[in-house]
């Protein structure tokens, strides 16, 4: 099939790319000529594994394109995928704005039947908006199709060519069948819902999937307190079939560009609709709490942090990416920030974004881990890259002015900080403390 992907972000790039890998043909387009040029010469704007080779190999086999131009890739394509952001706005809601620019100018250069199929996440009753914006420009029939999609930031060209399931929200036979089709070859798992119910399964799935997050958090927190472990409170509860295993990992709260916006986003479409989410904004509000975890057992292992010299492991909001977006690691430094520390930090990709975010003359940027260690009186773990697991604490202990390590992922076992002096708090496990606090030392 020919198809044109308008906006090359994350959703955009992976889809085209995986659509070109299944034999398709297909433009990616965005009107930001200099992402359009640096992808011709084959630069990839974003951190994702695999996602150069699926490049260069299905340009060069000449299944994929790029253009800054969406007239001629809309003119030639059957199927046009909108892809671009829904940003939030101040009060939490989408902006639609370039969701709406693209339904204009798609509707401009329409020459025949068209599917437009929405992959941006997008508020209820958004498709059916972008339907009234192109009727309104064309009289060339076409369809609209809600197509969420899942894929995770790290692992995105293995989820979508491995997808759970597929979502097909359309109100038209003929579009249902041509977007079944071209998903055949991922699963066999396709819904086919009505354009509502497919708009609202994107947000109810992330919101569940924050809920689960914020709920194992909150477990563990209570498991500080009475002494259990919520490791394996997680796996006893993970058993259970009707709970499932997955994201029930404990730790410094959920980040990135999906789950923060789309829970905002969720709320929101409840307010407009005069229903009040309680249970979504009590998930959204421990998120936010769960970071401060993280200052909280500093000052308990050091007191006063004024002075104190605090190391960062790990500044993406997950591994195997470079996005800094709502990364916990942005609150937990402009808190050691405002608390006087001085902090020394270190990513493996991250720290490019991350600078551009947060910049302040106490914070030192270091290139690897053993370098934050060095006169640190405490570390933080903040993303659970592999670099970081596969640390030599014993190495990095001597290194420091004190061992205290704060381990925000879970990452280190009992048997492995038992080799070590490190007083050793993690999240909703026993602490490991010793005693002795080394006096600020200018
Ligand atoms: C998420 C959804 O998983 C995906 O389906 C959707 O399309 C986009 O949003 P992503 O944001 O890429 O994907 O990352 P994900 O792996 O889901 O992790 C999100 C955040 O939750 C990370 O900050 C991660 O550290 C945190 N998390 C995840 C936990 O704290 N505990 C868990 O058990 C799982």
């Amino acid at each position: 099939m020919k198809i044109t992907v308008i906006g090359t972000g994350y959703v955009g790039l992976v889809s085209g790319v995986c659509f070109a890998e299944l034999g398709n043909e297909v433009v990616c387009v965005d009107k930001i000529k200099a992402k359009i040029d640096s992808l011709n010469r084959g630069e990839v704007p974003i951190y994702e594994p695999g996602i150069e080779e699926l490049i260069e190999k299905n340009t060069k086999e000449g299944r994929l394109s790029f253009s800054d131009n969406l007239t001629e890739p809309v003119e030639n394509s059957e199927i046009i995928i909108i892809a671009v952001g829904t940003p939030p706005l101040p009060n939490g809601e989408a902006d639609l704005q370039y969701v709406d620019q693209v339904a204009r100018d798609i509707a401009l250069a329409m020459n025949g039947y068209k599917i437009v199929m929405t992959k941006s996440t997008v508020p209820v009753g958004t498709n059916e908006r972008i339907k009234g914006i192109i009727s309104e420009l064309t009289a060339h029939p076409f369809d609209v199709v809600s197509v969420p999609e899942f894929l995770r930031e790290g692992s995105a060209i293995k989820d979508t060519l491995n997808p759970d399931r597929i979502i097909i929200g359309s109100d038209s036979p003929k579009a249902q069948e041509q977007i079944t089709r071209l998903h055949q070859p991922l699963t066999d798992n396709i819904i086919i819902t009505d354009i509502r119910s497919a708009e609202m399964i994107k947000y109810a799935s992330n919101a569940f999937l924050a809920t689960k997050i914020s709920f194992i958090n909150e477990i563990a927190n209570i498991c500080e307190k009475v002494g259990a472990d919520v490791t394996k409170v997680a796996v006893g509860m993970g058993y259970d079939k009707r709970i499932g295993s997955s994201f029930l990992q404990a730790g410094i709260g959920y980040g990135g560009s999906c789950f923060p916006k789309d829970t905002g986003a969720l709320i929101q479409i409840a307010g407009n609709v005069n229903y009040e989410f309680k249970l979504l904004k009590a998930v959204v509000d421990v998120n936010t709490d769960q970071r401060f975890n993280v200052i909280a057992k500093l000052k308990e292992s050091l007191g006063d942090l004024k002075d104190r010299t605090i190391g960062i492991w790990g500044l993406a909001f997950k591994p195997n990416t470079d996005d800094i977006r709502d990364a916990p690691a942005i609150d937990i430094v402009e808190a050691l920030v405002a608390a006087g520390a001085r902090i020394r930090v270190y990513d493996p990709i991250a720290m490019p974004n991350f600078k551009r975010v947060v910049q302040h003359a106490s914070i030192e940027w270091c290139d690897e881990p053993y370098e934050v260690a060095t006169g640190c009186d405490a570390v933080c773990l903040l993303t659970e890259w592999d670099e970081f697991k596969n640390v030599d604490l014993i190495q990095a202990e001597a290194l420091m002015k004190q061992p205290i390590l704060i381990d925000g992922r879970n990452v280190f076992s009992k048997e492995q900080i038992e080799k070590t002096n490190f007083s050793y708090y993690s999240v909703g496990r026993p602490s490991m403390t010793r005693h002795y606090r080394e006096p600020v030392n200018n």
